[in-house]
């Protein structure tokens, strides 16, 4: 008979047998920019995380890269929001600027943007608003020319986290008609209606102002509608699939991995962060075991990279 205990005697044995081990370049960090200079906003849901000015942001992200960090993700928060969120496709908008100067003063480091709406409007719903009801054809190609303006300025990779059909085709056939066929797309392609998002909305002030996201974003009953998703996305140009939340869908991630065979991220969001920190805060759970144990149950599912808020922190408890 095995005795299991064999191969749990001591750390070298441990280490050996290890099937799943979570690296520094797993992690992406979320950022959050506003307009103006020296700025630093705390958002009181999520302590630790911060809106910056772009100034203060590259002092953040120069932090982080020391750490050992190679990407972020990127959240613009405009100065001015309006029906057709024409502030998300300005070249001079607050994610274009962050963008260009995060690329200025590191070139090697990987910008992804997030590629939404909600930020942008005066409603806070992720698309064109007509009849109370959000129009999928004439967001898709707002959010077309707002992907452009991100490559444009020199994003890396765009990350459209909308949730309207066919915005990954649109996306690619905008990205590849002007020139950056290299541009890859991320896309949010399995993203549930879910309440863990709610430290987000403060943080990006995108709280929809009447109704809700449940016309858009999945029911979080379903499974193999998941895959329906992640499938067309894939058919239309995405590079990536994205499942979020992360630690509730964790059976998302693992038949995705299985069925899909594609580069697979899941988001670590707002509120799974806010939980432990919470928890942490009040020492009822050990922060820094706690969050490893997470991530690694992520990376276990299937996840070949994990955007996380604890992102930045995770890099300081992980050995090389
Ligand atoms: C915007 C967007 C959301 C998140 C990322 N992009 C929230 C939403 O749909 O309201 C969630 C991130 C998080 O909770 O960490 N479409």
């Amino acid at each position: 008979m095995k005795r299991f205990r064999r191969l749990r005697q001591s750390a070298a044995i441990r280490n050996l047998v290890q099937e799943t081990t979570l690296t520094k370049h797993d992690l992406i960090q979320p950022f959050f920019v506003i307009e103006g200079n020296n700025k630093r906003e705390e958002i009181e849901s999520m302590p630790g995380i911060a809106r910056y000015s772009v100034d203060l942001l590259l002092k953040e992200v120069e932090a982080y890269i020391k750490q050992g960090a190679q990407a972020g993700l990127f959240f613009g928060l405009p100065k001015k929001k309006n029906e057709t969120a024409m502030g998300s496709y300005a070249s001079n908008g607050i994610i274009q600027k962050a963008v260009k100067a995060l690329k200025k003063e590191f070139p090697e480091f990987c910008v992804i943007t997030d590629v939404c709406l909600c930020a942008y409007t005066s409603h806070g719903h992720c698309g064109i608003v007509k009849n109370k009801s959000v129009d999928n054809d004439k967001t898709v190609s707002i959010l077309a020319k707002a992907a452009l303006s991100h490559a444009t300025a020199g994003a890396d990779i765009v990350a459209p986290s909308d949730m309207m059909d066919f915005r990954v085709k649109a996306i690619r056939e905008s990205l590849d008609s002007n020139s950056y066929e290299n541009v890859p797309i991320m896309s949010y392609a399995v993203k549930y209606n879910s309440a863990f998002y709610g430290p987000f909305r403060e943080a990006a002030d995108s709280a929809p102002q009447f109704g809700d996201r449940k016309t858009y974003q999945m029911d979080p009953a379903n499974s193999d509608e998941a895959l329906r998703e992640a499938k067309q996305d894939l058919k239309e140009g995405a590079d990536f699939i994205m499942v979020k939340p992360a630690l509730a869908y964790l059976d998302i991630v693992a038949r995705l991995k299985q069925e899909l065979a594609a580069p697979l991220v899941a988001y670590n969001v707002s509120g799974e962060y806010a939980m432990v920190k919470a928890a942490a805060i009040k020492k009822w759970v050990d922060e820094e075991s706690v969050v490893l144990e997470s991530l690694l149950a992520m990376k276990r599912a299937g996840a070949n990279m994990i955007i996380s808020y604890h992102a930045s922190e995770a890099l300081g408890w992980l050995t090389p």
